[in-house]
């Protein structure tokens, strides 16, 4: 990827001006929160999306942790419950994050979630990060800040470190107070679920919510039904490398296509990799919609290509 010049914001009106018009642009910018630094791009915004993975090296697609200035701003995205009302009123801004369900017209990108129909919002308190949330008035996507497989870093110069050249723009206010990752609750069925221990405890949430959480760890194996959260794969079944669509088929493609060659959609006409994981998702619904057997064209497996892969080769697996 190409080299950039990061360039190092204060946290002050003209920083969060430019902080903002990066992101509007689609470019990447890391922000403090009282947790960790983030890696943010706009939410809405495939490409930009996309390039947080390219960035970070992330082998592969998980969903990622939406931000919002408010409770009511996440309620533009997600279908809203009882639970996590109380758990909002209790706890946000702070460390955090809810998954709920995501309710229609919610303009998120599907590489956000992953293909999931549930989004983790967060609200967080650090005044800086809020600020910036503020200003852009939109949900901004973030990982922590740091590349993939590293220690997540939690003041501007280890961002500047580990992703430096890499990203447009780091919002520098300092030392995180928390250090830990948000604590992330999962409110989309039919119990309460603690996905992630974080910077808040379980036992606080559990005291505001009057009952246990069910435990699931994330880093724990997907293997039992019904815990397959981040595995989307299509109802169809869907083959790899393909040239071509056989009888029967729709082709998903990727690249430019020669004039004997057709396909139902395109990943990228241009052979972008970004732009084709920004398409990943979406394209694979719209196809999966049409309830045929899906052939996918190669896609070179270098850059943010492993990452679509490995995606790609989860929803080819055998399945029950
Ligand atoms: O403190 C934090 O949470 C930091 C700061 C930057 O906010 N962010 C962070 O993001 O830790 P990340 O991408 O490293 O972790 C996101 C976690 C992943 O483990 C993912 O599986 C889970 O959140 N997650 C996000 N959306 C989810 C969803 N819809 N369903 C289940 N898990 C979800
Ligand atoms: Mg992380």
């Amino acid at each position: 990827m190409p080299q950039l010049s990061t360039e190092i914001l204060a946290a002050d009106g003209p920083g969060f001006a430019r902080a903002t018009e990066l992101l509007r642009q689609g470019a990447l910018v890391a922000f403090p929160t009282e947790t960790v630094y983030g890696l943010g791009a706009d939410a809405r915004q495939g490409q930009a999306v996309a390039a947080i993975y390219e960035a970070k090296g992330r082998p592969s697609f998980n969903p990622l942790i939406a931000h919002v200035h408010s409770a009511e701003a996440a309620q533009r995205y997600v279908r809203w419950n009882d639970a996590a009302e109380r758990l909002a009123q209790a706890f946000w801004p702070g460390p955090l994050t809810l998954v709920l369900p995501l309710r229609d017209g919610h303009g998120i990108s599907p590489l956000v979630t992953a293909g999931l129909e549930t989004l983790g919002l967060r609200v967080p308190a650090h005044p800086a990060g809020q600020a910036l949330l503020q200003a852009l008035d939109g949900p901004v996507a973030a990982p922590s800040a740091n590349p993939s497989g590293r220690i997540s870093p939690t003041t501007a110069a280890h961002v500047a470190g580990g992703l430096g050249g890499r990203i447009a723009a780091i919002l520098d206010d300092g030392a995180c107070g928390v250090g830990l990752e948000s604590t992330i609750i999962g409110l989309a069925g039919p119990e309460p679920m603690l996905l992630r221990p974080g910077g808040l405890a379980a036992e606080e949430i559990e005291a505001v919510l009057g009952r246990k959480l069910v435990m699931r760890n994330v880093h724990d194996p997907l293997t039992a039904p019904g815990q397959l959260l981040s595995h989307y794969a299509p109802g169809a079944s869907v083959r790899l490398n393909a040239s071509a669509a056989a009888p029967g088929e729709l082709y998903l493609g990727f690249g430019p296509m020669g004039n004997a060659q057709t396909c139902d959609l395109n990943l990228s006409e241009t052979g972008d990799l970004a732009e084709a994981a920004a398409n990943l998702f979406g394209h694979l619904h719209r196809l999966d919609a049409l309830g045929q057997p899906i052939a996918v064209a190669p896609i070179p497996d270098h850059g943010l290509g492993a990452a679509i892969n490995d995606r790609l080769r989860r929803a080819a697996a055998p399945r029950d």
